[in-house]
This record gives C-alpha cells, structure tokens and sequence, in this order.
C-alpha cells in the first residue's frame, strides 16, 4: 500500500486550534430542569472532541464537560416534565395552538443567534466539515418554520365542527404526555430537533438526552429554551443512559420514546417500561441502503450521487449508500473511475476549505472499521485505492473493497464509516434477494435509464423498502417528505407533518343533535370558553 493519506501532520498540534475558531473550553456545571437552570456540583463527564492534538502526545482535545447527572437527578427531571403535563391539565398541554406557536416562533427567534457558537461545536464535537455543518444549522431553522406552518394547517383544518348521523362533533389532535427524545450523534442538532420539536409544539413536555458526541452545542440553547416556554416543557437530562435513561422507562411514567439510534439499544429501552403497551415508540434505526447500478445507467450520474451517497460526512448517516450492486458488464468501467474519485477526496480537519473526509467522534469506530476490511481481504475482497485500509488515530482513509460477496461481515453489517463495499451481479434478482432477505427496510436507489426496467423493480421493492430513489442517492431530506422504514430501520414516519401526528392523538368532543346541546356548543364557541372547543383557526 501506497502512503497514507490520512496522517500525523493533519491535525493540529496544540489546543490553541481552539482559541484561533474562538471557541474556549465549556465547562456546563448547570442544566435545564422545570424552568431553572439548576447548578450541579456534582460528577462532570468530559466532553472530547473528534480531533486530536499531535503534542506532546497525540490525545483527543478535550472541550470541556457536562453534568454527569444520576438516577436520583433523572427522576427529578422526570418529574419537573409530569408537573408541567399535569395529567393533562397543564398549561402548555391545554393552551391554545397560536399561544404555543408564538412559543415556538420566539424560539426560532432565539436559535438563529446561536449559528456560530453551534457550527463551530459540531465541527469540534463531531468531525462535521464546515458546510456540512451550517447546512444542519439552516435545515434545523427550516425545520422549525415548516413545523409552525404545518401545524396552522392542522389547526386551519380541525377549526370546523362536524355533523353526521345526529352526531356533533369537533376533532383536534391533542398532546400524549411526557416524551423521552434521545438524539444520534451524526445529526446531533437535526435529529434533535426533528422530534423534540414537534413534541413540545403539539404540547407535550419533554426529556431530552442529548448525543453522547454532540452535547455541548445545545449549551448555547439552554437560555433560549428557558425563555421561550414555560417551566418543565423542556428538561435536559445528562448522563450514562444505562442508569438514567433506566430510571426513567422503569417508572412507567414516559409517555413516547423518541430514539434515534441502533435497534439493539431501541428495544433494550423499551423493554424496561412496565407497561409496555403504554409506550408509544418513533424511532429511527439501522439501515444498510444498496445502490443497484444497472448496465444502462448514466455513469456521470451514478458517480456523481454514489460518491456523495457513500461518503458525505465519513459515510456516518443513517440513510448513506452502504453496499454498490454493480452489474458485471460495467463494473470495471465504474470501478476505474469511481476509485479515482475517492482519492481526490482530501483529508483534514473540518473548518479547512474543500475537506469531505473528516476525524470521526466515536473511539472505537477506527477499529471497528479495520476488522470489516480485514474480515473482507482473508475473503477475498481488494483494497482498490490508494491509502485506503490505513488510518491515524481518529481519521480513517476511505477504502473501496472490490470484489464483495456475502460471505462477508461488509455484506451484511452496518459500516456507518468511509468503507465502500461492491459487489458484482449478473442477474437483477439478486441485489433484490439482498434486499428481500436483509434485515433492514430503509431505501434503495436505482441507477437505469430505462422506464421499462425501473418500473419493473419499483414494485418489487417498495413493499420492501420505504423509498425507491430513481438516479438519485438515498436520503431523508427534504424534510417534508416521510422518513420511516420497515423490519429493523424504524417505527413511525417522521417528516415535518408526520412528525405532528405521531407526537399527538385525535381527541374529539361530541354531542347528540339536539336544541340544548347545540345551545350548550353554541355558547361555549361564541364566549371562547374552551381553548379545545374552539372555532378559532391560526391564519
Ligand atoms: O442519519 C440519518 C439522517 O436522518 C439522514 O439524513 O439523508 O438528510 O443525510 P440525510
């Protein structure tokens, strides 16, 4: 193997990094329960970043720590969430929709300020380069504007009072009660967002756990989220998930778990609470999306969203490209080009101009990674470019494994990394038998020109899979589209009016037809008596 391109000299050799992205380590002795930001004294876990510094030693650079709260402090955050619920009788869960979107719109207010303290903590925290990082920052303040928007529709809609069958009635769709939303460290601002966003407007009060990687950049929020609502709607909670997250599920009293995540972990949650059919569960889970690159197919396409679809931010998303179904008559031709493409990629640390490949959070996921490559070359597979397969402390070069065949762990395991396995096929059938067989059920895309073959793959795959993407890489995006899956990738659909569904449920009030209860509805409508029973709409 040729020199590595993932080196000692990219990263920097002190902690005055730090200083020159005005950044300074943050020590969070405090967090946000019932409305106060409480101080603790108490154990702080160390928050490393992604990046290392080269001396004297190399060592991850620390950026400062957060609480590392207990199963006592959990229930006390549990509980500041129950209080503001009120069984249903608080304030937030039984205000008026205007009066809790006027909330979320001062909040929104609030978090645009925040843009440079929290790109910069996901570059530091996460590895995520520049661009890739203010994209999460503006599709996050998107995200918020389309839910407002989504939400006046719904309430545009459950504004009007129905009549059927001598039956009165008007149907809104009311809070759950106390969300528990768990946040994934590739997306760690996003995917936060994506449900603790719409759990909070639909009027349910929430425990938030933030990424393990990926925690300090809420700390620029905390006051904002103290501002905008009113005490216990928002509560963060810190700590070793296996005692905090423990005591929570095991008091039966969350409502929702909102996770995003692995499914081994998923449904170890679950399993805790007592009252299992209580639970409502969204969750975002594993995935292991193929691309099938058909003889027809425009190569410049395929190039073009295969690279991106395998190796945007270090190939650590969810819906990222994680095996390449080549059909044999173009294999090489794609392989020639592909790998030169992969080398052009340049390696650094994420505030550098034009970097794709990056330092990755998690500690052991270099060696992780190395087992999969090693595991797929005793089977047969080759490196093919130039540096891959090498790694240096927390950068890994990207490496194309060719060629790649089940029995390999690449196959069928769950990279979340910069490898790029490709398997030849000769038959269509059987990058579908991958699928029909894989334990996974996210998307897939299809590389072809021909109507006639893509229809025909379309219907055997969405009943497999949750979206066909046509020339295109998987993706979740754009954010008003369903996010969801089958067998072991999700519960639920998460999208900005889905996302509205799930976290609520249709509550309606009726009445026989007759001259008292229409006055007794008349009444309550004209004189604004109940914020439920309501006429009133938000334009
Ligand atoms: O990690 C999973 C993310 O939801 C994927 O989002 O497809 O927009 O990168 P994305």
């Amino acid at each position: 193997m040729t020199e590595s391109r993932v080196n000692q000299g990219l990263f920097p050799a002190s902690d005055e990094v730090l200083s020159s992205l005005g950044f300074r380590p943050l020590e969070q002795r405090y967090y946000l329960c019932g409305g106060e930001i409480l101080p603790w004294s108490g154990a702080q876990q160390s928050v490393y970043s992604a990046i290392y510094r080269t001396q004297p030693q190399p060592e991850r650079i620390r950026l400062g720590s957060v609480p590392q709260l207990s199963a006592t402090e959990a229930l006390q955050v549990l509980d500041a969430a129950l209080k503001s619920w009120d069984l249903g009788r608080g304030d937030w869960a039984t205000m008026r929709t205007r009066d809790r979107i006027a909330a979320v719109q001062h909040f929104l207010k609030l978090f645009s300020l925040q843009k440079e303290k929290i790109v910069t903590l996901l570059m530091l925290e996460i590895g995520k380069n520049r661009s890739e990082s203010e994209s999460e920052f503006e599709r996050t303040e998107q995200y918020i504007a389309d839910t407002i928007e989504a939400l006046k529709e719904i309430d545009r809609d459950a504004g009007k009072i129905e009549l059927h069958q001598g039956i009165y009635a008007q149907i809104r769709r009311g809070p759950l009660g106390v969300v528990l939303c768990m946040a994934p460290y590739n997306y760690p601002l996003n995917e936060s967002f994506a449900t603790l966003l719409p759990a909070i407007i639909m009027g349910n009060s929430v425990v938030f756990k933030p990424a393990k990687h990926g925690v300090l950049l809420l700390e620029p929020l905390l006051k904002a989220f103290q501002e905008a609502f009113p005490p216990g709607v928002i509560n963060f909670l810190y700590g070793e998930g296996k005692e905090v997250v423990k005591a929570l599920m095991e008091s039966g009293k969350v409502d929702v778990l909102a996770f995003i995540g692995s499914s081994k972990t998923a449904a170890e949650i679950k399993k805790i609470h007592p009252r299992p059919h209580r639970l409502r569960s969204v969750l975002g889970l594993d995935a292991k999306n193929p691309a099938i690159v058909m003889p027809d197919a425009d190569m410049d396409i395929v190039l073009n969203e295969c690279l991106n679809g395998t190796l945007a931010f270090n190939g650590q998303r969810c819906t990222a490209l994680k095996i390449l179904f080549v059909h044999r008559s173009v294999v090489d031709a794609f392989l020639a080009r592909f790998v030169r493409l992969v080398e052009q990629l340049k390696a650094g640390m994420p505030w550098e101009d034009g970097v794709t490949i990056t330092p990755l959070p998690e500690p052991d996921k270099p060696t992780f990674l190395a087992s999969l490559i090693e595991d797929a070359q005793t089977k047969g597979a080759r490196v093919l470019n130039e540096g891959g397969g090498s790694r240096h402390l927390s950068l890994v070069c990207p490496t194309v494994l060719y060629p790649v065949s089940p029995s390999m762990r690449i196959y069928h395991e769950e990279q979340f990394g910069p490898i790029v396995p490709i398997v030849p096929f000769d038959d269509v059938e059987e990058p579908i038998q991958y699928i029909t067989e894989s334990n996974y059920g996210q998307q897939v895309s299809v590389f072809s020109r021909d109507p006639d073959l893509i229809a025909s793959l379309i219907d055997p795959m969405v009943n497999q899979l949750c979206r066909v993407n046509i020339n295109t890489k998987c993706q979740r995006g754009p954010d008003v589209y369903p996010f969801n899956g089958r067998k072991d990738s999700a519960e639920g659909t998460l999208s900005v009016s889905d996302a509205l569904r799930v976290f609520s449920i249709r509550t309606m009030v009726a009445t026989r037809d007759t001259p008292l209860n229409r006055e007794i509805f008349n009444r309550i409508l004209e004189d604004r008596k109940s914020n439920f029973l309501s006429d009133q709409f938000y334009l």
